[in-house]
């Protein structure tokens, strides 16, 4: 029997989110519902909400989730009614030219659920992210459950669903840092400290976070950036020259998404350096540098779609990590709110008041 449960629908561009009662069908083949404990609001659903990312509204919001698995459809295997899991939007297919020369997190042809949640009248729902867990229950591809350890509280484990974990593998996977390794990062929102903790995992013995904010710096500090500059007072290329003899990092993440930072991460990292743009740009905007400058300073220009992350690689090995006590989840909570207040959740986040609020339900 399809159920009928709350979730967060942004209606058109702009427009602030409400709560609508949204229709569940029961698992087809391949597909799990899942019922969802706890899910951060993250930029990217603000980016849907404003139109940013496609026109296919209405969208049912909400990605960095975690949550029980309530019913599975026939052939599903891997996970089982019971199991804690974290929802991923990379179920990989096994078969596209990626997956075939052994780079599933690179995987071209990503499945989510094939049947569509809906509004009681019958009109689909766009996902965000083909997940939607802004919601009490939700429809996805079983490989987009990835079990971990039910020790770790859903309000934490959810964030490595999306911004946590791009942050961590934008260092450590498509930055490739490594024991004393000079990284920055500009932006330090979830996503950017996510880089931070990333790079502090790996061993970096100096990391410049660089907002321009400074509780946000203060944030990224207590994550273990050595050193912060708040660019809105200073030039952060030269600063970071400054602070690594002259030469520049040897990565420099950009995780913001605004043409200004990108530049600043390309001169603000050394010669063969690396540059990792995990920000996620709007439509309209353009990068201009110097075509010399691009083949004159060498190294490497990368884009980290999800922190280039194999969930069933990344997931359990970090939260693993998070009950050791060595990797920070905690400090990623910033509050945590009702499915009522996800409008209000997107202020605190345009005006710099949270790294994440995460619904729980
Ligand atoms: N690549 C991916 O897979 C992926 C995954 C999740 C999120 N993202 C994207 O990452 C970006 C960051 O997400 P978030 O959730 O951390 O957002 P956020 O709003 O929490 O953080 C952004 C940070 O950037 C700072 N900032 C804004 N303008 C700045 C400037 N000119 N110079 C320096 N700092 C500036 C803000 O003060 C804030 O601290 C977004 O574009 C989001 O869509 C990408
Ligand atoms: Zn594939
Ligand atoms: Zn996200």
């Amino acid at each position: 029997m399809p159920q009928e449960v709350r979730g967060v629908i942004a209606k058109a561009k702009g427009e602030p989110v409400s709560v609508e009662t949204i229709v569940i069908p029961d698992p087809g083949p391949g597909e799990a519902v899942v019922a969802i404990q706890a899910c951060g609001v993250c930029h990217t659903d603000l980016h849907y909400r404003e139109g940013g990312i496609n026109d296919e509204f209405p969208f049912l919001l909400g990605h960095e989730a975690a949550g029980l698995v309530e019913s599975v459809g026939d052939g599903v295997i891997d996970v089982a009614p019971g199991d804690y899991v974290i929802l991923n939007w990379r179920a990989v297919c096994g078969q596209c030219r990626a997956c075939l020369k052994g780079k599933p997190q690179y995987c071209f042809a990503t499945h989510n659920a094939q049947q569509k949640m809906t509004l009681t009248d019958g009109t689909e729902l766009s996902p965000a992210l083909g997940i939607g867990a802004f919601c009490e229950k939700t429809l996805v591809a079983a490989g987009q459950c990835t079990k971990v350890n039910p020790e770790a509280k859903p309000e934490v484990a959810g964030l490595l669903g999306c911004g946590v974990m791009a942050g961590i593998g934008a260092a450590i996977n498509t930055g490739g840092v490594g024991r004393g390794d000079s990284v920055a990062v500009f932006g330090c929102g979830g996503v950017g400290d996510g880089a931070v903790e990333g790079a502090r995992l790996a061993g970096a013995s100096t990391i410049i976070a660089v907002d321009i904010d400074d509780t946000k710096l203060e944030w990224a500090r207590q994550f273990g950036a050595t050193h912060t500059i708040n660019s809105s007072n200073e030039d952060p290329v030269e600063k970071i020259r400054e602070l690594t003899g002259g030469n520049g990092v040897d990565v420099a993440i950009e995780a913001i998404g605004l043409p200004k930072t990108y530049e600043q991460a390309f001169y603000a990292r050394d010669l063969a350096g690396t540059v990792v743009l995990v920000g996620v740009p709007n439509p309209d905007m353009k990068v201009e540098l110097p075509y010399l400058d691009i083949f004159g300073r060498g190294g490497a220009l990368k884009s980290s779609w999800y922190g280039d992350c194999l969930p069933s690689r990344d997931f359990p090995m970090l939260i693993d990590l998070y009950l050791q006590g060595r990797l920070n989840l905690d400090g990623f909570v910033s509050e945590t709110i009702s499915i009522d207040e996800v409008e209000e959740a997107f202020h605190k986040m345009e005006r710099g008041e949270v790294l994440r609020s995460v619904v729980v339900l």
